[in-house]
């Protein structure tokens, strides 16, 4: 007989990780999840509602010291990250997570890596998912079995704040081959599919997953059909022309956070950070959503 691992689930205030604990709650599985002190009513509140579902709160901060937060991890036997943030969270402040979470006598961890493949890259392709590798490389002495889970570019990234589709002028932007494959999900399917590997005992290593597999042109059509809008798909540029964009804009900034989304762009339309396989056939009660469905319900009004 199997048992339920219980979970510990660290960001269950942000978009993927409030995310990750109505998945777990929705598969039966209690949730403990750390917020921190003087979270807004709000966001407390919604989490609280959870209470009788199985979802208990404990205050305290990534940057706790580590018995503290052992014991805020109490008998959790998996840690699930899903913090956002600059080195001092993802790279110093998972490794305390990690130390923490070995001192607790917990066996898994899911870091926040929620990315493209982040183990084909180099470090400086993205700086962002260079601190997710850096973290690897700081807590790669751990006996807890890390259960990396990737998904992609978020369908919410894709139609949103990328800057890719201009839904008031009606074009869809991209740099390189227009039929480069790309590996899309949508929020809540990330989620779904992190709870599934975390409630999974059998689960080992790197999951990749995508809601869909598109080439750019193909992801153009579906916003059509699903809008029933004319979008200009335009081209910006060559992949290498992409590159030389962004170490121009790094020039001229002090703030990589200005160009962060060309360099996702630039791992994806390359092909660089593609999956090369997909475990969505290891959970099949996770039916991700088609994207001209998400889209259907998603895009703004024209
Ligand atoms: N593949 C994609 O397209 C894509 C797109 C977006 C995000 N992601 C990834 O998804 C993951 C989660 O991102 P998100 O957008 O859901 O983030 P988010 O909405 O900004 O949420 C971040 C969470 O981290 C918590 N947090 C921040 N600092 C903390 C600290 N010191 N101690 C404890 N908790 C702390 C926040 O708590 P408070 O509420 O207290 O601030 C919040 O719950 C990240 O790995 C991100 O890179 C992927």
């Amino acid at each position: 007989m199997t048992t339920t691992p219980e979970t510990f689930v660290v960001g269950a205030t942000g978009l993927l990780g409030s995310r990750i604990v109505t998945s777990l709650l929705d598969a039966g599985a209690p949730v403990r999840a750390l917020i921190r002190p003087g979270t807004a009513g709000e966001k407390q509140a919604a989490l609280k509602a959870l209470h009788s579902r199985g979802l208990e709160l404990v205050e305290g901060d990534l940057t706790d010291p580590a018995e503290k937060l052992a014991d805020a991890i109490g008998g959790a036997t998996t840690v699930v990250s899903a913090v956002q943030g600059g080195p001092d969270l993802i790279v110093d402040g998972q490794l305390n997570l990690v130390r923490a979470a070995e001192k607790a006598g917990a066996h898994r961890f899911i870091p926040s890596d929620f990315a493209v493949d982040i183990t084909k890259l180099e470090d400086d392709d993205n700086f962002m998912i260079g601190w997710r590798r850096q973290a690897a490389v700081a807590y790669g002495d751990t006996g807890l079995e890390v259960l990396s889970v990737l998904n992609g570019a978020f369908y919410e990234v894709m139609i949103g704040f990328m800057g890719i589709v201009d839904w008031k002028a009606g074009t869809v932007s991209h740099w390189g081959d227009p039929e480069q494959p790309l590996d899309l999900t949508s929020v809540a399917d990330t989620a779904a599919y992190t709870a599934a590997v975390a409630l999974d005992p059998q689960a080992k290593g790197t999951h990749r997953f995508a809601g869909e597999v598109v080439s750019m042109r193909q992801f153009h059509q579906a916003l059509q059909r699903a809008t029933g809008r004319t979008l200009t798909l335009r081209t910006l540029g060559t992949a290498d022309e992409l590159r030389a964009e962004i170490t121009r804009q790094a020039g001229l900034t002090q703030n990589p956070f200005d160009y962060v989304g060309l360099q996702y762009q630039w791992c994806m339309v390359t092909g660089k950070a593609k999956f090369d396989t997909l475990d969505n056939a290891k959970y099949p009660h996770v039916r991700p959503v088609p994207l001209e469905d998400f889209v259907r319900e998603a895009a703004p009004e024209a």
